[in-house]
């Protein structure tokens, strides 16, 4: 017997023991940003786990986030260098979803390095479980193109065009004003919109499994998408929640309206 997910809530625990107790195909788009295996430093969770046991713990919980997902689902995971071919050999060898998309994220202000190139990327990879079957709103994530822009060419699509798959996109470095504070590794909630505006229907539930600082929930929840987290540490999963409550004004002393930064968003977003 399961129970269905807590919509509008991020469940403190460890996504192994949470998502085995939902119901099968109860979400509509997953977006997983696991750790990258690097020695981050987070409150709770450990990032030096042995190359094996991390593949082996990737596998595991890949597992259980299609499982979870609905046959019309989409899984976007995003990953460092380090295991991007191991996720996609993981994913090929496994026949669990296909490939629509690899897409680099290339983030402005990079890790500065100092003998060799600096690392301004990650892989987001973009799987839908069914080839024929699937969201994908593409004339919600338009960007003008450069023939609209440069050249001014009267064949170019007055709604521009899709995005190309190299997107750049600002990481939310410590001195930005939308950073937390409190939680190392804060994706841009620019990115995370593309992804559920494209991805995702008004009403269709969205889960982040590593929620971390709530990003992925506030784009959705910004969006009319309902929404469920988890998270391994307690700190993060409370600050995120009130993060997702303050963003939407339900706490009395939160901004009444987030609206500027969320129309901005796609009209800002560059061409690629
Ligand atoms: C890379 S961060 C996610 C950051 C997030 N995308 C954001 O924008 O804030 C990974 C998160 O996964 C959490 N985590 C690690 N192991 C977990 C597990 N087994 N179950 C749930 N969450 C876990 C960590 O505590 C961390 O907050």
């Amino acid at each position: 017997m399961s129970d269905p997910p807590p919509l509008g809530t991020i469940v403190q625990g460890d996504l192994l023991e949470v998502l085995p107790t939902w119901p099968e195909g109860c979400v509509d788009l997953v977006f997983a940003d696991p750790p990258f295996n690097i020695g981050y430093e987070y409150d709770k969770y450990q990032d030096d786990l042995e190359h094996d046991e991390y593949v082996d713990w990737t596998e595991r919980w890949i597992y259980e986030c299609l499982r979870v997902l609905a046959p019309d689902g989409t899984f976007w995971i995003a990953i460092g260098d380090e295991y991007a071919a191991e996720v996609r050999m993981m994913m090929r060898e496994n026949r669990w979803a296909t490939l629509r998309n690899w897409v680099i994220w290339h983030y402005t202000f990079g890790q500065n390095c100092k003998a060799k190139f600096n690392r301004g990327h990650a892989h987001l990879f973009y799987f839908v479980k069914d080839p024929h079957a699937f969201t994908f709103n593409g004339d919600a994530v338009r960007v003008p193109s450069d023939r609209q822009l440069k050249y001014n060419d009267k064949r170019a699509n007055p709604k521009g065009k899709l995005p190309d798959d190299v997107w750049t996109i600002s990481r939310v470095c410590g001195t930005f004003k939308e950073r937390v504070g409190w939680h190392p590794c804060q994706m841009p909630v620019k990115l995370l919109t593309r992804i559920i505006l494209a991805c995702s229907r008004p009403g269709d539930v969205v889960l982040d499994p590593f929620a971390g600082s709530g990003t992925t929930l506030v784009a959705a929840a910004r969006h009319g998408r309902r929404w469920v987290g988890t998270e391994l540490s307690e700190q993060y999963a409370s600050l995120a929640t009130r993060r997702i409550e303050e963003d939407m004004g339900l706490l009395p002393d939160a901004p009444a309206n987030p609206v500027p930064e969320r129309v901005q968003t796609l009209d800002q977003m560059p061409s690629g």
